[in-house]
């Protein structure tokens, strides 16, 4: 760290630091960003953006922390002041802990220096509202001297990366499949991580941006969190959407973690959604090779004392990912003339889950 020449002064959110700064935040006030600005030769160095603070975003930022200058987008001052105290902490199948410098919005990214990488680590539910936000931000955002900022979906589901395509109107946006699950345990913010099974998978549709895919699988497969760029992401990324399509919402609907799900006879809806999804795939033209059904149990097996994050949703009134996990499948089923039948009866008693969340809303 001999490279750090340190002074301290009061920052107003008003007066934007000069390129090229980073910031490190003392413990007086998360909010009010009195901070030690930190001029040192990271103008090189691409900086890390994550826009979330819940399990995978806080996660993710203990990870990135090892290999590069990292900010998390926090919106909610509690969990602002529980980072700002005790770092952003996993414990459990990984151990990692950093401390990130703390935003209040996207929009401050900009004010800190900018960055080169931004993940998303929202829900699905969210993302209409963030890529609203980032629409108009995509310049200031981007860090001094670098290309333009390169976006990161970290989200379950076969769509939510051309989703952001779609909303931002970029073909720049590298998808990631995660292979770990994680929940925020303490009253500290802890980040348990229940499971943590490597590779990840990283990749794009965007040749242009393949580079970019194979830095970040290397920085990531350095520090501990192996991943590898796939020339061919949507493999993963449909096998991981049907297997939480085919466990999430049967483990929010019976409120019972995977393993009891399993020794239960709940456990044949998830075999049958397992084959419908497989089957929706291979009309897709999506082969996920031999027996696909025994190596997603298999996987879902290592997690068996994991509460999908669809079971909070529904124990605590929030919206479901149901729209990204078991719907896309049903839409496409429809366009291509599969049969569904379970995912089409499970999807509905998710749905109505929301639709009252929907209605209490307004
Ligand atoms: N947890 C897992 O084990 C796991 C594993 C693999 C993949 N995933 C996927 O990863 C994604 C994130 O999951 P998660 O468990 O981390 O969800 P989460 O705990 O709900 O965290 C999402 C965070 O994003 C914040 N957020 C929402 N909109 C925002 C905005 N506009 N600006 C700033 N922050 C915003 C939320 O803040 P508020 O609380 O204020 O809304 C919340 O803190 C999901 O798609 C999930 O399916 C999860």
């Amino acid at each position: 760290m001999d490279w750090f020449n340190i002074s301290i002064e009061s920052y107003d959110s008003q007066h934007p630091a000069p390129a090229g700064c980073f910031f490190v935040q003392t413990l007086v006030d998360p909010i009010d960003y009195l901070c030690i600005r930190i001029e040192c030769g990271m103008n090189e160095q691409p900086r890390i953006g994550i826009i979330g603070a819940g399990a995978m975003g806080s996660s993710l930022a203990a990870i990135t922390s090892r290999f590069a200058p990292t900010a998390i987008v926090c919106r909610e001052p509690e969990r602002a002041a529980q980072i700002f105290e005790h770092g952003v902490r996993c414990t459990g199948a990984l151990e990692a802990t950093a401390r990130p410098v703390i935003v209040r919005d996207a929009a401050e990214l900009g004010e800190i220096g900018g960055v080169q990488y931004l993940f998303i680590a929202v829900k699905t539910t969210s993302l209409q509202e963030v890529c609203e936000e980032l629409a108009p931000l995509r310049e200031t955002i981007r860090q001094a001297g670098r290309p333009e900022v390169k976006l990161i979906s970290y989200q379950n589901g076969i769509d939510p990366g051309r989703a952001i395509m779609d909303m931002l109107g970029t073909t720049k946006v590298m998808r990631m499949v995660l292979r770990y699950g994680a929940v925020i345990r303490d009253e500290h913010g802890t980040v348990d991580i229940i499971m943590h099974d490597p590779p990840h998978f990283i990749g794009c549709l965007d040749e242009s941006i393949r580079s970019d895919c194979e830095y970040l699988a290397k920085h990531f497969t350095d520090v501990g969190f192996g991943t590898e760029y796939l020339d061919r992401i949507e493999v993963p990324v449909w096998a991981k959407g049907i297997i939480n399509a085919a466990i999430n919402p049967v483990c929010a609907l019976v409120n019972a973690d995977i393993g009891s799900v399993f020794e239960s006879p709940s456990r044949e809806l998830v075999v049958r959604m397992l084959d419908e999804g497989e089957a929706v795939a291979r009309a897709e033209g999506i082969d996920l090779g031999q027996n696909f059904r025994e190596r997603a149990l298999e996987l879902a097996s290592k997690s068996t004392h994991h509460l999908p994050s669809m079971v909070y949703d529904i124990q605590q009134g929030r919206p479901s990912e149901v729209g990204q996990l078991n719907r896309q499948i049903v839409d496409r089923a429809k366009a291509l003339g599969v049969e569904v039948p379970t995912h089409e009866t499970i999807d509905a008693l998710i749905e109505t889950f929301d639709w009252r969340v929907y209605h209490e809303k307004i």
